[in-house]
């Protein structure tokens, strides 16, 4: 089986991105590691710090280690933006693949320190660390910045070179959640294309890259939801992002967690008299399935 570094690699020479995707219990990890094997491709499967709180450190450990056992196809266990070192380094303790050090929020100078420490730490144990240089607009976890900050590519290169990551996550217009792009903020493919000259063939790393599909939102607001004005990332742009650049890695969340509200709130208005939670969450994780399917094919390169 590929290591993580083995797959990044791939990636740079053969010009596709793995996905990232959030998992939040049982079901949403099944549809990762299943998505990825019926896709034959990697997959790294993310938890966030507020998920870990939610599901337990060990327990998500075990829960990827029982379940990406006999699989032929890679997955990865990823730390999604672990903000400070204790929790980088319990997760590389606890047997993660790979841990998120994301000090965008602090200094340049603050954001080196910190993130060197983790990758000192993390090297030791073969531990992948992607770094975080710019601000995303939006909610980023803990981190809730009103205006997005692109990414400087000097500044990048610069972080990259002091701090010895193995790859870098850049703001180049994106944010998390479904309500991108309400600060008017453009996609900036010229800061990625930038960067890439700066840093060739060093492995980039696209957040809030969720498409916020129309149909989706219109299911789930005709059926009582209250989502106005949702938007996401552009396919084609995302699909070229992929294609042509150095993106190695992109990270889904809210379009999983769309899927997920959507068909619970479908299966229980159309299945009044069920009652077995095994029915409505099986759908669920059908509809989580089918969406990172897409997301893996997409990033591949490939419309479907
Ligand atoms: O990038 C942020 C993720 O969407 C994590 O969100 O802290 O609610 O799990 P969460
Ligand atoms: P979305 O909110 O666009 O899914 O982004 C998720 C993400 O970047 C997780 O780190
Ligand atoms: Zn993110």
């Amino acid at each position: 089986m590929d290591s993580i570094y083995v797959s990044f690699e791939k990636c740079l020479k053969k010009h596709y991105a793995m996905g990232a995707f959030n998992f939040f219990n049982l079901e949403s990890l099944q549809a990762i590691l299943q998505a990825g094997e019926e896709c034959k491709m990697p997959v790294i499967c993310s938890i966030s710090e507020s998920a870990i709180q939610y599901i337990g450190l060990n327990t998500a450990v075990m829960m990827f280690e029982t379940l990406s056992q006999n699989k032929k196809y890679p997955a990865y266990l990823h730390l999604d933006h672990g903000r400070s070192y204790e929790i980088c380094k319990k997760a590389i303790d606890a047997g993660f693949d790979s841990v998120m050090i994301d000090g965008s929020s602090l200094s340049f100078d603050e954001n080196v320190k910190l993130t060197k420490k983790v990758v000192n730490y993390a090297n030791k144990q073969g531990v992948f660390v992607e770094g975080e240089i710019g601000v995303l607009a939006g909610n980023e976890d803990n981190v809730n910045n009103l205006e997005s900050r692109y990414s400087n590519p000097e500044e990048v290169k610069k972080f990259v070179e002091l701090t010895k990551v193995d790859s870098v996550a850049v703001a180049i217009g994106t944010s998390h959640g479904a309500y991108k792009f309400k600060y008017d903020q453009k996609l900036r493919i010229d800061i990625l294309s930038e960067i890439e000259k700066l840093l060739p063939k060093f492995p980039i790393v696209l957040h809030g890259a969720s498409t916020v599909d129309k149909k989706t939102i219109k299911q789930i607001n005709i059926r009582g939801g209250k989502l106005k004005n949702a938007k996401g990332v552009d396919k084609n742009e995302l699909m070229i992002i992929c294609k042509d650049h150095n993106v190695c890695k992109v990270n889904v969340d809210t379009d999983i967690r769309l899927v997920f509200i959507a068909s619970l709130r479908q299966t229980l208005r159309s299945s009044p008299k069920e009652i077995n939670p095994r029915y409505f969450l099986s759908e669920a994780k059908e509809s989580m399935k089918t969406i990172i399917a897409e997301k893996i094919f997409l990033f591949k390169g490939l419309k479907n």
